[in-house]
This record gives C-alpha cells, sequence and structure tokens, in this order.
C-alpha cells in the first residue's frame, strides 16, 4: 500500500487550480440515467469515487465516451441491467444515488449496500421512505435494497425527518419523471444539490426552490440531453485554505467558488487570515503568523461544513488560544483526534466534542489514515510539523483529492508518495 511521506515545516506558497466537485459529481453521474439523450459533464474530477461511479453506470449499460480534460458523455439508452451489484459499490455510499433514477425511468432498481439501510451507522432510511412516498414497493434482502413501482412514480408531499444531502438527492432525481407534483421539505440546500438541480433543469427537468429548505419538482414523462459542468470542489478548496492557514502561509486559489464557502472564510478570518476574492478565485495570506484558535460546530449548509471538520481541527492543533470542535452531522467523525495526539496535539474528545489546546509545533511521526477528510487532517499537521510524517492508509485521500501530493509539491511542501516496500 502507498503512503505519503512528508517532511514539515515549510509554509505553502504559491496557485494551484480547484477541481471539479466529488460531492456534486457523483449524483450528476446517477443522473445521467434519468436522459433519452447523451448527456455531456465536464469538469469531472479525476478520483477513485468518480471511476467507480463511472464503472457502474458502464456495468448498468449506460454507453461511456470519455473525452479529454475530464469529460464523459453517458448515453443511457441501452441500459440492460437496473442493478448495482456488491463488487463495485462496496466501498462507495453515493452509489445508493442510482436508485432513484434507475427506479424513476425503469420502475425497477437493485442496489447493493454497505451496512443497515434503516438502521446502520450511516443508513438511507430517509431515501427509501421518500421513494415509497412516492409508490415504491421496497424490501431488502442479502444486502441488496429492491425497488418496484407498477407504471410511474408518483408526485408526493415528503416532509424529511433529517436534513439529508444524498436523500434530497435521490428523491428529487427521481420526481423529475413522476406524476404530478413533488414538494420536498426540509430539504437539504448544499450547493451541490443546487447543482444537481441546474444540470435536472437543462435536462428538462421542472425545479424550483433549490438551495431553500422546499423544493418544487414538477414531473415531465421525458428527460434529454445536455451538456454540463460540475461546480468547483469546496471541500478541497476548504482544505487548502486550512493548510495554507495552518503552515502560515500564502496561496491563490483559481477556479473555485467563494461565494458557496461564507461559513468557512469567516472562521478563516477569525483564525487572521487576510483573505481577498474574485468571482472564481480565493487568496489567503497568513502574513507568516500562527493561526488564533477558532470553535466551530458542523451544520448542514449554510453552516460550517462536516467535511472539513478534521482539517480545521489540525489547524487549531497548532493554533493560538483554545478552541472546541463540535460535530453534529455525522457520528464518530472526530477519530482524527488520535492520530493527531500522537503527533504532539492536545486533544480531549468527549462525545462529539473535541478541545483542541493550541501547541506551538507537532512533531512528525507514522500515522495511519482512516477515512477521507480524516487523512486531509493529518497531511496537513504532517506539512506543518517538525519532522517526517508517515501517513498510510491514503487511499482514503485518493477518494476525494485529485493528485495532491502534486498540488501540495506546487505550492512548495516536501511531499512524496512512496511504495511500502521503500517506505
Ligand atoms: N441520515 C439518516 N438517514 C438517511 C440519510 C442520512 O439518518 O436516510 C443521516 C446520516 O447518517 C448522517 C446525516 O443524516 O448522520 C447526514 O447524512 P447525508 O445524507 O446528508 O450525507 P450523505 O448524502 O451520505 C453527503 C456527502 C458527504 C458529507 C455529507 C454531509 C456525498 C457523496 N457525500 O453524504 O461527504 O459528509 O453529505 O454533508 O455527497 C465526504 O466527501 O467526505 C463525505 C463523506
Amino acid at each position: 500500500m502507498d503512503k505519503l511521506l512528508i517532511q514539515g515545516g515549510k509554509p505553502l506558497r504559491g496557485g494551484v487550480r480547484i477541481a471539479g466537485s466529488k460531492n456534486a459529481a457523483l449524483p450528476i453521474l446517477a443522473a445521467t440515467l434519468l436522459a433519452e439523450q447523451p448527456v455531456t459533464i465536464a469538469n469531472l474530477p479525476h478520483l477513485q469515487d468518480v471511476t467507480t461511479m463511472v464503472e457502474l453506470l458502464g456495468c448498468i449499460g449506460v454507453d461511456l465516451t470519455v473525452g479529454e480534460k475530464l469529460t464523459v458523455e453517458a448515453d443511457a439508452n441501452a441500459i440492460v441491467h437496473c442493478s448495482a451489484p456488491y463488487e463495485l459499490v462496496k466501498n462507495m455510499r453515493a452509489a445508493v444515488l442510482v436508485l432513484g433514477p434507475l427506479l424513476a425511468r425503469f420502475g425497477r432498481a437493485r442496489v447493493w449496500f454497505a451496512g443497515g439501510a434503516l438502521s446502520g451507522a450511516r443508513p438511507v432510511n430517509l431515501h427509501l421512505r421518500g421513494l415509497e412516498a412516492m409508490g415504491a414497493r421496497i424490501h431488502q434482502s442479502g444486502g441488496y435494497i429492491e425497488a418496484r413501482v407498477e407504471g410511474r412514480l408518483r408526485g408526493a408531499r415528503i416532509v424529511m425527518d433529517q436534513v439529508t444531502v444524498g436523500g434530497t438527492e435521490n428523491i428529487m432525481m427521481a420526481a423529475t419523471l413522476a406524476q404530478g407534483q413533488t414538494v420536498i421539505e426540509n430539504a437539504a440546500r448544499e450547493p451541490e444539490i443546487v447543482d444537481l438541480a441546474q444540470c435536472l433543469i437543462a435536462m428538462g427537468a421542472r425545479i424550483r426552490g433549490h438551495g431553500s429548505a422546499t423544493l418544487v419538482i414538477d414531473g415531465v414523462t421525458s428527460l434529454g440531453g445536455c451538456t454540463y459542468e460540475v461546480m468547483p470542489d469546496r471541500i478541497e478548496t476548504g482544505t487548502y485554505l486550512a493548510a495554507a492557514a495552518a503552515t502560515r502561509g500564502k496561496v491563490l486559489l483559481r477556479n473555485t467558488c467563494p461565494a458557496n464557502m461564507a461559513a468557512v472564510l469567516r472562521k478563516l478570518e477569525e483564525a487572521g487570515a487576510c483573505l481577498e476574492a474574485g468571482d472564481d478565485w480565493i487568496a489567503l495570506d497568513m502574513a507568516a503568523r500562527r493561526p488564533r484558535a477558532v470553535s466551530l460546530t458542523t451544520e448542514p449548509y449554510p453552516g460550517f461544513p462536516t467535511d472539513l471538520q478534521a482539517q480545521f481541527m489540525a489547524m487549531n492543533a497548532l493554533a493560538q488560544g483554545t478552541a472546541t470542535v463540535t460535530e453534529t452531522v455525522i457520528a464518530d467523525r472526530l477519530g482524527q483526534a488520535h492520530e493527531l495526539q500522537r503527533m504532539g496535539a492536545d486533544i480531549v474528545v468527549s462525545g462529539n466534542v473535541a478541545t483542541i489546546v493550541g501547541q506551538d509545533s507537532l512533531r512528525g511521526t507514522a500515522v495511519m489514515a482512516s477515512d477521507l477528510r480524516a487523512s486531509a487532517g493529518l497531511v496537513i499537521a504532517g506539512l506543518a510539523a517538525h519532522g517526517k510524517t508517515r501517513i498510510s492508509g491514503i487511499h482514503h485521500i485518493d477518494r476525494g483529492y485529485e493528485r495532491i501530493e502534486e498540488k501540495l509539491q506546487i505550492l512548495g511542501a516536501d511531499i512524496r508518495r512512496v511504495g511500502s516496500r521503500s517506505s
């Protein structure tokens, strides 16, 4: 297994281009199943999860043409199976996003789902409940979720018990081809939902209210083709900003969208960063100062994103002062605290709250990445620490960060990827 080796202590300096958003690309790729003509998706990030989703579409029978500059043309006219098999989806929760589109277009879908769909660590009960309200019959056996409907799905008023990004996406996609109107109350407002809605509208869907807590979808009988460019990745953007702040650096991030990042930019300013932004760029300058500790609580958008919690914990571990980080969106997501402690961080976790007393410095050591965003936190700590940090388990990082070591090298970091035998 590959590892990342980081010789820490160098401030990040320079400019990089932000990739397309993973969490917008995955539902948008799933949405191509709804169209009767080819859909071309541009600005796809080059990531393992995107490759898995493209392979899954191929396996379902979508005719795919991969073009230059991360563009994929998907033609869902010759679908042969309505099934997402175990081998392809076992490591990617987002595979459940094909359920709504397949059911709406073909009246049946079968998706393997890791963990308990109704009560596991991260269940999809709200996706299933919404589809049932639209007339689907759902049944689970042998790890598979099977859904069927006689004729078309029917529009319904669906009140989500909890804000769910994937649940809102699945139901919104299904509703585009349902008979009549669907209203989703307490819908997720994430920019990725807006991006998906805009892509569906370009395919001919009738959607209002995206970006608000009430989504109204008037079903149509068919959707057509379009060309759509995926939005920039706000989590990759926030990760590079936190890394620059933790290393007391100065960076310019291009091809991003500051308008989607208000809560994150506010926290960086509170930490002492000087920020400038245009329509599609953000510049951060720490003027060689140590960041100040910033307390935060993760919340659904427009609150502070759970996907940047680990990166900001790493920054706080090196900051001046004491901060609390409270995780309210995803259970058991403070696992990086333990590895940061091994690097000298002073962090006490109690339930979903971490209290971090900032240290003058951290020391490099061997650490293990346990999930995608936790690994990004460890990379930030390694970049700022004294000495050498060796991060294993980096397949997690490749799920969400395009060419992370190359981009960090461009910013002046001493980081390289090594195979396990050469480490
Ligand atoms: N939940 C339920 N029942 C459901 C659905 C969700 O109880 O039917 C709970 C979950 O267990 C979780 C919370 O609701 O505690 C929020 O889950 P949500 O459905 O919003 O998350 P998701 O759609 O599975 C997306 C992102 C995640 C991101 C979350 C929260 C994608 C592909 N993934 O997941 O991104 O953390 O929203 O913003 O869009 C990542 O990129 O590292 C990542 C994990």
